[in-house]
């Protein structure tokens, strides 16, 4: 074997606030494949994770429990790893970031940063929230569009018009947590001096480790100048005090990374046959690979590396980024059923299916991966039910009645037999890029290559003919050294099934290397299935159970404070409360009397056309025939549900038409659509029955 390489790698820490979902579990899944990998290989691995802990939604989720922090992130944490051990993720140790060792090292890294030079402090004004006494980051802060007056808005930008602007730019600001208007306050923070690592972090990305997509990232961030870095939040916040500063902590984000350490740190303490110091000194000769989603790309590839190098520890060896999860070709939303927590899936089907059918799609890019229902199901019973076991079940039963357990003393097929170790190189090399869906289809190819063999043999014709028994036990014994190899291949991916196998050959180990010696004259064990279909109940019950009624109340504005719900990424952050939706502010309007509600013109309206907007996110710009002379204009915030405009000429709609014109940024607004849902591709605009026409009263 070439030589044992050593090697520590992490999955990004999901935050103690939320269930793992299937979002997060594509970052798992395919760090856990990579590490069984690894482990098979022969190398010394250590893989280490930890729930993220700190900042003010676990704070307040924790107050809103009525129960402790502590109490809160011990919870979830239980969850977190009964989750995972589910999926058969298996860490080297899961800790959480608020331990002792983090606290020693996150206090350690800054203060040797300090020392460096690379800590400033400065004031600034930030909106406070009198009554709870404390700042508020932007998504606690609601108020009116600076730039176009929408309602309703949060407090770095604008879903409407697209404006970003600063949370004291807002008109009638209100703290989302208690309702109260914020006042402006200033107060000390503390800063990482990312510019003075600017040309050790450019060496590091011209170093060609970088996945070609983040290093052209990282290029953009260059170029558009590295900034200061503000990690201090002011007291009440939920993490660590900074040593010289009483009443400031941590930024979240701080000491999260530096979780990886203090999780490695406490593994170390229980075993003695590992140093700290072999992965994390300068210039260790061991790897450190972080396995992290795209939207983290910042925090991991600049800030980490610049805060390690800071304080004298080596960097990471690279950072493997992935994209995020569709389901059916959409963003995951809790109105279709699609937004599937681990333990829903758990409760209906096998882990390992979705093991496969993740690797099965995974190609070690950033690109995002869709999970089809419908195609996973048949992938699944047609690749693993229909070819790999089938190949076991086909010629296990001969040896075990006819040959007592035995297979034959020779290989009757070497040449076969020595192909399938062979193509074992190209496939490993699949693995270690992480192009999981590489090695699958290989695996696969000789998988159909197993079945035609057996196809052509036929076992069960040989059989019949008493003179040809021996041959019926050759047959069927390359059948199972086939089988064998097949399943050695695909263990990263399917461990129970892989160990069910393992013990069907009674072998001691799949270990990669342990495939080159053929099984000959050996003794099986009776065969039991290995893995049964996907039921397509079992995966509409998931579904079923998956769904989440969709908020009864149609919005008048299609446009505010609903439509960034749920973004539904992979892992890393995934967990990350939805940002917006569903924070704090349930968004019901004031109760009006019949007066109010009759001063609005509802009007049947036809789209007669419907176009992007050039420089906007959300916004389409409708035509709409109501009846007058002059169609009417208007922009709204459906695009995330509506991604090709064009599907919606000529559906009829209901729109408020005596709403006074508003100058947006990318012209006049001359009246709102009606739509329902809780945002993102859930906005459903509102039609009206058959028979309507455009410009009728909708009353
Ligand atoms: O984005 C997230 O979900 C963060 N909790 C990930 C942290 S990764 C690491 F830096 F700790
Ligand atoms: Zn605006």
């Amino acid at each position: 074997m070439s030589e044992r390489r050593r090697i520590l790698v992490t999955s990004a820490l999901p935050y103690a606030n939320g269930p793992i979902h299937l979002g997060h579990l594509v970052e798992y899944i395919q760090t856990d494949i990579w590490v069984r990998f690894q482990k098979s290989r022969g190398h010394e691995v250590h893989y280490v994770c930890a729930d993220d802990a700190h900042g003010t939604a676990i704070m307040l989720k924790a107050e809103q429990n009525g129960v402790s922090p502590e109490a809160q992130i011990a919870a979830v944490k239980a969850e977190h790893e009964s989750d995972f051990a589910g999926f058969g993720i298996h860490f080297d140790n899961y800790h959480s970031t608020h331990s002792e060792e983090n606290r020693a090292d996150s206090s350690y890294i800054y203060l040797k940063n300090r020392d460096g030079g690379h800590i400033a402090t400065r004031p600034i004004r930030q909106l406070f929230d009198p009554e709870k006494q404390m700042f508020l980051a932007d998504r606690f802060i609601k108020g009116d569009c600076p730039k176009c007056g929408a309602l309703d808005q949060y407090g770095d930008s604008c879903e409407v018009c697209g404006a970003t602007y600063s949370p004291t730019e807002l008109k009638n600001p209100r703290s989302t947590i208690s309702g109260a208007t914020p006042v402006e306050k200033e107060s000390l923070h503390y800063f990482f001096k990312l510019p003075d690592f600017a040309a050790f972090l450019q060496d590091r990305t011209r170093s060609g480790r970088l996945q070609p997509e983040v290093a052209n990232k990282l290029d953009e961030w260059f170029e558009a100048g590295l900034t200061d870095w503000d990690i201090s939040r002011d007291a009440p916040y939920f993490g660590f005090e900074i040593p010289d500063a009483p009443g400031k902590y941590f930024y979240v984000w701080v000491d999260a990374p530096i979780g990886y350490m203090a999780s490695f740190r406490n593994l170390c303490a229980r075993r003695p046959d590992l140093r700290f110091d072999d992965f994390w000194a300068p210039g260790a000769p061991t790897e450190l690979y972080h396995f992290i989603g795209k939207d983290i790309v910042y925090f991991h590839a600049l800030f980490w590396p610049a805060m390690l190098y800071g304080a004298g520890y080596r960097a990471p060896s690279a950072i493997f980024a992935h994209g995020f999860l569709t389901v059916n070709g959409q963003k995951m939303s809790k109105s279709r059923g699609t937004f599937i927590k681990a333990r829903s899936y758990l409760d209906q089907l096998n882990p390992e299916y979705l093991r496969y059918y993740f690797a099965a799609k995974l190609s070690g890019s950033v690109e995002d991966i869709d999970l089809n229902l419908e195609d996973f199901q048949f992938r699944v019973n047609s690749d693993l039910v229909g070819k790999v076991v089938n190949i076991a079940s086909r010629c296990a039963g001969f040896i075990s009645k006819r040959f007592d357990g035995k297979l034959s003393a020779h290989c009757a097929e070497p040449a076969l037999l020595n192909d399938f170790i062979h193509t074992g190189h190209g496939i490993a090399q699949h693995y270690e890029n992480r192009d999981f869906g590489r090695a699958v289809r290989e695996i696969m190819t000789l998988a159909d290559r197993a079945n035609q063999y057996i196809d052509e043999k036929k076992p069960w014709a040989l059989a019949k003919d008493p003179a040809r028994e021996a041959e019926v036990q050759e047959v069927c014994s390359v059948g199972l050294n086939l089988f064998r190899q097949l399943i050695t291949y695909l263990a990263p991916i399917l461990p129970a099934m892989a160990a069910a196998s393992r013990d069907f050959l009674d072998l001691s180990d799949l270990d990669w290397s342990s495939r080159e010696t053929l099984l000959l004259g050996h003794a099986i064990k009776p065969f039991a299935p290995l893995m049964t279909r996907v039921e397509k109940e079992k995966v509409d019950a998931m579904v079923d159970a998956s769904k989440e009624s969709l908020a009864p109340v149609a919005e008048v504005a299609t446009l505010p404070a609903t439509a960034t719900a749920g973004k539904a990424k992979a892992g890393a952050g995934a967990g990350a409360a939805p940002a917006k939706a569903g924070a704090a502010d349930d968004g019901l309007a004031p109760e009006i009397g019949i007066e109010d509600f009759m001063k609005i013109d509802l009007r049947v309206a036809k789209i007669v056309n419907a176009q992007h907007v050039d420089g906007a996110d959300k916004l389409l710009q409708l035509t709409l025939d109501i009846g007058e002379d002059k169609p009417r204009n208007v922009f709204a915030g459906i695009k995330s549900a509506y991604p090709e405009p064009e599907k919606l000429v000529g559906r009829l709609t209901v729109m408020v038409a005596n709403l006074a014109p508003r100058k947006m940024k990318f012209g006049m607004s001359e009246g709102m659509v009606m739509a329902a849902g809780p945002g993102g591709a859930d906005i459903f605009i509102l039609s009206p029955d058959e028979g309507a026409t455009p410009g009728m009263k909708v009353k």
